[in-house]
């Protein structure tokens, strides 16, 4: 497959943003990037077929399952869309032949470092430009302790290459930051060590991978103790094939749901959005904004509690959001920022430092392009307090998205309701985790036009 070089600023959309009313309409969530990228590992580790309906078929994840194809994995779109996995078997997985190239997913090479980790081979990883600035040190400490080899460029970035160990040890790892790829790629890699690997979490992350490990017919215990969760794998299990329902991204429904609250006359419902709680915290937080935000036929799917989200254009007020409700809701503070912006008074948000090492430095970005929309904003280490102007909001900027998909999302929908038009220089990233995000806005009556 020819890829486009993303780095090539020349082939990049510059889209802008123009002032709408009334958005509407009924639409289905595109599936969630984090349990798209989980089903095919563990899809590629299990015996026998997995079927997988609702993948997200955004970049991020087709650079997981080139790359769980290179491992060894049978990895096939079907007519119906519906995408099929056989896998190797837990350590079955074999030398890849050429680097792997994951692109823009951080949540992909992260979480693959776990699973060659502990495969007695060498696996060289890369990335976009992007990819090639965030941390990886974090993920290569643990599982350093299991007995994985590395060598990365300076500062523990990609590319770098990983000699899997031979013989693997299972670990007890407390994550010193609250992360759920740090969590994931030790559970990954004690999938295939003896005994068992125990994480230990101050603050909860989603819950995902325990989930859909269990799925697929692992042992995962969670014990809460004052010291955090305790998450007990037990090693080498065998993992079956199994069907898997991905249900809707909250993280990508956020962009809609916004664009309607700050929008006058707008009535959007979202369907099927995941509603797990530990991913559930911008929802709390708009409600306690004021939004109205209705979550309906909550059902199960895949082993994900999902409801349908209805949102109507509401006065919004500025809020305190707590700090330790980050984890559940760390994707979503660029949107949340768009909200706080259209809302009366003042909105804080703090206890963001991961924010800093995500696709951007999205502290920085937003408080950038929030300048650059007449928005007052002050830029904390780990924060942003934005004062609000509701039905003021000047726009009229062009905002550097640093080739971050949400941070171009945010702007976007900032502009179907600021007086003046706002631009983004780029929108190609969109299709990372959000393919269909033009085609929904525009169905719903957003005047998003490439410049
Ligand atoms: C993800 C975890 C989060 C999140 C990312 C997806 C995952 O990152 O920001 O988009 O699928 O595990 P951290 O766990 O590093 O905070």
């Amino acid at each position: 497959m020819e890829r486009r070089n993303l780095e090539d600023k020349t082939i990049m959309g510059v889209r802008t943003s123009h002032r709408i009313t009334g958005l509407t309409g009924t639409y289905a969530a595109p599936g969630d990037k984090s349990i798209s990228h989980r089903a095919l590992m563990l899809g590629g580790l299990a015996v026998g077929a997995t079927r997988i309906t609702g993948l997200l078929e955004g970049e991020d994840v087709l650079a997981t399952a080139r790359a769980m194809r290179a491992l060894g994995a049978e990895v096939a779109r079907g007519a119906d869309g519906a995408w099929t996995v056989h896998g190797t078997g837990v350590g079955g997985l074999r030398p890849p032949t050429d680097i792997l190239d994951l692109a823009n997913a951080g949540t992909g090479v992260r979480l693959l470092m776990g699973v060659v980790a502990t495969h007695p081979f060498t696996t060289v990883f890369t990335g976009d430009a992007s990819l090639r600035k965030r941390p990886m040190e974090r993920v290569m400490a643990p599982l350093r302790q299991m007995g994985a080899r590395f060598a990365a460029a300076e500062g523990g970035r990609l590319p770098l290459t990983v000699e899997g160990a031979v013989m693997a040890m299972p670990i007890r790892y407390a994550v010193p930051v609250p992360s759920a790829q740090v969590k994931s790629a030790v559970m990954l890699a004690g999938l295939n060590a003896p005994g068992q690997t125990i994480v230990v979490e101050k603050l909860a992350t989603r819950d995902h991978t325990e989930n859909m490990m269990r799925h697929f017919g692992a042992t995962v215990s969670v014990e809460r103790t004052d010291g955090g969760d305790v998450i007990v794998l037990d090693g080498q299990p065998e993992l079956r094939g199994r069907p898997m329902a991905v249900p809707g991204d909250p993280s990508s429904a956020a962009f809609p749901l916004v664009a309607a609250l700050i929008t006058e006359g707008s009535e959007i419902t979202i369907t099927g959005i995941s509603v797990n709680p530990l991913r559930a915290g911008l929802f709390e937080t708009l409600v306690e904004m004021g939004a109205s935000l209705e979550i309906a036929n909550r059902r199960v799917e895949g082993g994900e509690p999902v409801a349908d989200i209805t949102v109507r254009s509401s006065a919004l007020r500025g809020v305190d959001v707590p700090a330790g409700r980050a984890p559940s809701m760390i994707d979503e503070y660029p949107i949340l920022a768009i909200a706080a912006a259209f809302a009366e008074g003042r909105t804080t948000m703090r206890g963001l430092g991961e924010l800093r090492v995500k696709e951007s430095d999205r502290i920085a970005a937003m408080a950038r392009g929030l300048a650059a929309n007449g928005i007052a904003v002050e830029e904390l280490e780990d924060g942003l307090i934005v004062d609000g102007r509701p039905g003021d909001v000047p726009g009229g900027g062009t905002v550097e998205t640093h080739m971050d998909h949400r941070i171009a999302m945010s702007f976007l929908v900032l502009g179907c309701a600021s007086r003046r038009p706002v631009t983004v220089d780029e929108d190609e990233m969109i299709a990372t985790s959000f393919p269909g995000f033009a085609g929904l806005m525009a169905s719903a009556g957003a005047r998003l036009e490439a410049a």
